[in-house]
Order: structure tokens, then sequence, then C-alpha cells
């Protein structure tokens, strides 16, 4: 999943040094682009994707003896966030169709210092949000939705014809790290309706400082503001989504077309006018052996993330009590070659090899 950059993201930094454009903000243009983009009123960015979920928890008042429900299977930052800030988070196992928090499970991890909810739709794929929001609003949650992989990735319900992932909630976290869809390097943003908490995160990610650059602090703030510089790599980063998600489609399709047919290996079911895929998850018995073959012939991949609640920092808590969703398939995921930049040749050889090996 290597990032991918050009002379256009070369020229606009050259062009900002040179020409000592240091006053000019490439953040609001990068937060323009990524309300435009997504449908939702406001975008902040911040440092990374970790942090902004930190500040949406922060913002939204969760405190210390809160409780937030996250999914047992997710990239280990969404948990972390929470510990972060001193709130404990609580694990939910997920549903086997789309690798989402269970709902059915929430419910029934529900205490009363439950505050919030961090939905994460993994690699790009929703539950249903309608039932989602509902779930939230009906127990007075708040809903922050870890969409740090679904960049490109919509959901369409009842009551919305398509929908981008990250506006259902309070607030939507991204990620713009190495391997994303874009990428500033490291980088993360929130969006959101709401002007009350967007003008709550601008303060803390700017130290609490008043608004107009004056050093007056009624408030707590840290600095979490990104760069300039790497905002700027994201603006030239963003004229390149439609291509990108058009071919994230296109290679997840292709190892669909090729591979589904071999009993051994389980897809989630994707559907591609939807989802633009992060990566192509497949999920099979012994990853780790696939994972060596390919190793050996030159084609890198990973393993996916193991369930949270088998993590050592995390399995004291939960022990005697499993989530075997996020068990199963966290000890069955592997991440095939996934980069927007591989060439039709390399992903047949791909798929010629995993053909191979089950043969
Ligand atoms: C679901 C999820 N949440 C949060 C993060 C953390 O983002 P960052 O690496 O920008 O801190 C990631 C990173 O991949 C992720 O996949």
């Amino acid at each position: 999943m290597e990032p991918w950059f050009d002379e256009a993201e070369g020229q606009a930094l050259l062009d900002f040094m040179k020409n000592n454009r240091w006053n000019i903000s490439s953040v609001s243009e990068f937060e323009k682009r990524l309300a435009d983009f997504t449908g939702a009123k406001y975008a902040a960015m911040s440092v990374n994707g970790t942090v902004t979920l930190a500040l949406a928890l922060l913002a939204l008042d969760i405190k210390p003896g809160d409780e937030v429900l996250a999914p047992a299977l997710t990239m280990i930052a969404t948990p972390n966030a929470c510990r972060l800030i001193g709130v404990r988070p609580i694990l939910v196992d997920v549903d086997p169709e789309t690798l989402c928090m269970d709902l059915k499970k929430a419910e029934e991890a529900l205490t009363p210092k439950t505050k919030a909810i961090m939905y994460v739709p993994l690699n790009g794929r929703s539950g249903d949000m309608d039932a989602a929001v509902k779930f939230a609003k009906d127990r007075n949650l708040f809903l922050v939705e870890d969409a740090a992989q679904a960049l490109g990735s919509y959901f369409k319900g009842n009551r919305w014809s398509k929908k981008h992932l990250g506006t259902f909630g309070d607030f939507g976290s991204f990620s713009f790290d190495f391997h994303k869809l874009i990428s500033t390097g490291q980088g993360g943003a929130l969006v959101t309706n709401n002007e009350a908490i967007y003008n709550k995160i601008k303060l803390l990610k700017d130290f609490g400082r008043a608004p107009g650059q004056q050093d007056i602090h009624d408030f707590i703030g840290w600095n979490f503001k990104p760069s300039n510089i790497l905002a700027l790599i994201g603006v030239e980063q963003f004229k390149k989504i439609p291509w990108r998600i058009n071919r994230k489609r296109e290679i997840y399709k292709y190892y669909h077309d090729n591979l589904s047919q071999i009993q051994d290996i389980e897809f989630v079911e994707t559907d591609l006018n939807l989802t633009t895929p992060w990566f192509v998850d497949i999920f099979v018995a012994e990853p780790k052996k696939l994972m060596d073959f390919l190793e050996k012939k030159g084609i890198g991949t990973r393993l996916f993330y193991p369930a949270i609640n088998t993590q050592k920092i995390y399995r004291d808590e939960y022990v005697g009590k499993g989530f075997p969703v996020a068990e199963r398939y966290g000890s069955r995921g592997l991440w095939l070659p996934s980069s927007s930049k591989l060439t039709d040749e390399e992903l047949k050889y791909t798929v010629e090899l995993v053909k191979s090996y089950y043969a």
C-alpha cells in the first residue's frame, strides 16, 4: 500500500517555499475540500487520525469515568484514543456481514456510564447507518464515526440517497497517513455539521487561544495543529481522488472476480457502488502461511488486526469474555497488495500466485 506522490506535490511545495507563501493557509483549503467532498458543513484538520478521535471526545465533554463503546475489531487507535484522555473503551463484538459494531451486542454493553459510541466503518464498509444513528439518539449517546478507512465510501439507506461515511454522527474522523487513499504523510481531520463543537475543536487544537491570534486563553487547549506544508500536499492529493477511487474499486473487483471461487478464501460482501476498499481484505484459515508463501515470491501482504481483546494491553480486562466474530476475522484476515499504483500485470501476478498456492 505504498503512498503515491508526484511532481504536482513537489511543485506546490517549491512554490510555497520559494515565494514565501507562509501566510496562505493550505490547511483551510484542505479543510474546505474535505467538507465539500464529504458534504459536511465543517472540517477541521489535525495531526493524525488518533488525535482527532481524542479531540472529538474532548469536544463532546467526555471525561474520565465515562465509557465509550468501541468495536472489538478495529485498528488499535480507536480504543486507544479513549485511553489517551482517560476514558474507558468498552469493546463490543462486530457483525460478520459487515465487520462493523453489532448493535444488538452494543445494547448489552451499555451501562449508566456510557456516553458515546465509536462506530468504525471498517475498510469503507458500513453497517446500517440509519440504525446506528437511531441507536445513539434513542439512548442519548454521542456518535463518533472513526472513518479513518472510509474516504470515498458511502451509505445509502431509506432516508439518504447516498451519503458519505463520517457525516452521520456528531463527528466523523479521517486519517491521511501513508497508507490511506490520499496522504499528507501523517494527518487527520474531523468533519461535523455542528458549529458549536466545530468551534470547540478549533480551540482545543490551538492552545485554547481566543480567535484572532491573541494569546488569551479562557479554555484549556494544546497544539494539535497540522502543518501547512503537509496540508499543501493534501490539497494536491485531493485532485487525484476520483481516479484513485475508481482504481481501488477496480483492484478489489479484480481480486474478487479471480479469487472468490476458491473455497478456502472468504470475502466480506462489498458494494463497490458505495465502498472504496482501502485494502483488499481476504479471510483464510492460516493467513501467515499464505503471507510467507507470497513473501518468498516478492509479494508483500499484511496480517489483519487481531481482535482488540486479544492484545496484551486489553487482555486482562476481558478474561473469560469472548468476541467470537472479531476473533474469527481478526485471526483469518490478510491484506493483499492494494496500492492504487499497482499495474494490471502486478495484480495478475499476485492472483496467479494465490491460485497456485491453493491448487
Ligand atoms: C480505523 C482507524 N482508526 C484510526 C486510525 C489512526 O489514524 P492515524 O494513523 O492517522 O493516527 C487508523 C489508522 O490506520 C485506522 O485505521
